[in-house]
């Protein structure tokens, strides 16, 4: 993990989409009341750096060297390299947690959240997308598309894209869980190209690479297409605290 998201480091905030201005003053909104925030897996300080900027005292911690150095770069002074596996801090150290778009990322969910749970006073936070089914708006350049071999391919079981996030919900209720965002938003081909290529660094994910490779084919046969559409929805959830260090009592053997 630590090697992959080394080496996305460089290009990860141009082809992300900053934090947006609602994501911000939602989050702000649950930490009411709150000064000391942990952020695990801060990566470049998408979140870590506007939560600062606005008063809170952010702690990052990461476990890429690279995407710290990146977070660096925005003068974020409370960085530490750390597993979310072994957090570095004792009991209740700080007073709210955001671990925001990590959660697919990791494979043991639940050891991560337990051990937040531990190391925080009140509420632990996070964003969590809201898959939408991919859908590719007719062009009057191309048509609709035509079911063919390169459609149809099905997910890969193994990769726990949304799994990890939609286990949590269902094993610990969040405490809130608000909608903060449903858009459709436009991005120009050009940096979906540049999203799809970049990522293409992360190894296989969702899709295997040789379809993610006929994707960018069809993407750039597409003449006349200037943008693609993506509709973004986004739940607010926040745990608390005591609710994540119990997660694993009663949970059915085996499980997490
Ligand atoms: C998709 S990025 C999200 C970064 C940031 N939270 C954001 O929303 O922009 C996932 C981050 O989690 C970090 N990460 C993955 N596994 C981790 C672990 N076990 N402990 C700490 N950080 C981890 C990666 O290095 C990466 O920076």
């Amino acid at each position: 993990m630590e090697a992959e998201y080394d080496s996305m480091a460089d290009e990860y905030d141009a082809t992300r989409e900053s934090a947006t201005q609602t994501e911000i003053d939602a989050l702000a909104k649950s930490l009411e009341g709150c000064r000391t925030v942990l952020d695990v897996g801060v990566g470049t300080g998408r979140f870590a750096k506007p939560l600062s900027e606005i008063g809170f005292e952010v702690t990052g911690m990461d476990v890429s060297r690279r995407m710290l150095a990146k977070a660096r770069e925005k003068r974020l002074e409370r960085l530490l390299l750390g597993d979310a596996y072994k957090m570095p801090f004792r009991d209740k150290s700080f007073d709210a947690a955001i671990i925001i778009h990590v959660l697919h990322v990791v494979v043991d969910w639940s050891t991560v959240m337990r051990d937040l749970g531990r190391v925080t006073r009140g509420h632990v936070m996070s964003i969590l997308r809201v898959p939408q089914r991919a859908t590719t708006p007719p062009s009057p350049a191309i048509g609709n598309p035509v079911p063919g071999p390169r459609t149809g391919y099905p997910v890969r079981t193994q990769h726990r894209m949304w799994q990890n996030e939609l286990e949590l919900k269902a094993r610990v209720p969040p405490l809130k869980l608000e909608r903060i965002r449903d858009e459709t938003i436009t991005i120009p081909v050009a940096d979906a190209l540049r999203s799809m290529q970049a990522k293409r660094a992360m190894g296989a994910q969702i899709i295997p690479p040789e379809v993610k490779q006929q994707m960018l084919e069809r993407i750039i046969s597409m003449a006349g297409v200037q943008s693609v559409q993506r509709r973004v929805v986004e739940d607010l959830a926040v745990w608390g605290a005591d609710d994540l260090q119990a997660l694993d009592l009663g949970s059915p053997p085996g499980s997490g």
